[in-house]
């Protein structure tokens, strides 16, 4: 994509947004600022003509519920319109024009395109190609940046800080594109990182490596048990059935980990339940009452990140 003129303060104006990595930690103050004004017009209001006239194209290859339908309302909300396109069926990106030729096409009629896509890389090959804004909506099994965002958002929101927290991620760490995010995201914070996996589905060794580089102490265990105590943020995710060849393997983990209200007995009072949704069977409804399960305000905090976003890139801040 081109490079346009920075607005001060906003780092992210005509921006591709592709990886945590690019993030620094002045650039999420400044978005969870943003956000923190956009909950504002989102409750008082309910809308804004920021983004008037403006179009996002929303082309998803895979399911979403949540993504795809708070970026549809955030940029409704502020006045823009969408192009929606859903559950795409694709050629190999390596091997085909498919989605280059996808986001030549779709440049030509809105202002910024979110993109989801089976193949981890496929966003960056999206935006060598297109010259607006690609925002990655999650990659494979690669990253997914903004509901990174969204997840530290949450946590500030939710315990007030991120320094001197303990985070404990359960699940499949191995697909998991959220955590892939989210650990690395909040490597930029003095975190301590903790890994609850069956062995088959650990965190990636080049994601513990990078978190140990930033002098990030890091765990690893199969027993939540080991860890539940110390837990400040339970950060639960779905066993990935999707990415498994194996269809016995996933039968044989999927039910590894069930966060009930026996669990969060033995964790502390001052704590959060955290989940990107959505969830089969991985957290209990009965934990949904428990205070400390922010999963819905999760989400809720969804819209006000990606408002927030689609403003910055879009240079409306
Ligand atoms: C996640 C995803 O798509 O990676 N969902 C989401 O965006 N909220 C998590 C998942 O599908 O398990």
């Amino acid at each position: 994509m081109i490079t346009m003129t920075p607005i001060p303060g906003n780092s992210f104006y005509g921006r591709d947004i592709l990886s945590v990595d690019q993030f620094a930690r002045d650039d999420l103050e400044y978005i969870f600022g943003v956000a923190e004004g956009m909950r504002d017009i989102a409750r008082g209001p309910g809308s804004s003509d920021l983004l008037r006239g403006k179009v996002l194209s929303c082309l998803f290859y895979e399911p979403s519920t949540r993504t795809s339908s708070s970026f549809v309302a955030a940029m409704s909300r502020l006045g823009g319109s969408v192009i929606p396109i859903n559950e795409v069926h694709y050629s190999s990106v390596t091997k085909g024009e498919s989605l280059p030729d996808t986001i030549r096409t779709l440049e030509c009629y809105s202002d910024v395109i979110v993109l989801r896509h089976p193949e981890t890389g496929s966003a960056r090959i999206a935006a060598d190609f297109a010259r607006i804004p690609v925002i990655n909506g999650g990659d494979g099994i690669g990253e997914h940046p903004t509901q990174a965002l969204l997840d530290l958002f949450t946590i500030q929101e939710e315990l007030g800080h991120i320094d001197g927290l303990s985070v404990v991620m359960v699940g499949d760490l191995k697909y998991g594109r959220t955590v892939h995010s989210l650990a690395r995201l909040l490597s930029l914070y003095n975190v301590r990182i903790l890994c609850v996996a069956p062995d088959v589905l650990r965190m990636p060794d080049r994601i513990i490596a990078q978190l140990q580089e930033r002098g990030i102490p890091t765990g690893e265990t199969a027993d939540l048990n080991v860890v539940l105590a110390d837990a400040d943020v339970l950060y639960v995710t779905r066993v990935q059935k999707e990415r498994f060849e194996d269809q016995a393997l996933y039968e044989r983990v999927k039910g590894s980990y069930v966060i009930t209200p026996q669990t969060l007995r033995r964790a502390k009072e001052k704590m959060v339940v955290m989940h990107p949704l959505p969830r089969v069977g991985e957290i209990s409804y009965e934990v949904d009452s428990d205070p400390r399960a922010a999963y819905f305000r999760q989400m809720e905090n969804g819209m006000y990140i990606r408002m927030a976003l689609l403003a910055a890139v879009l240079g409306k801040t």
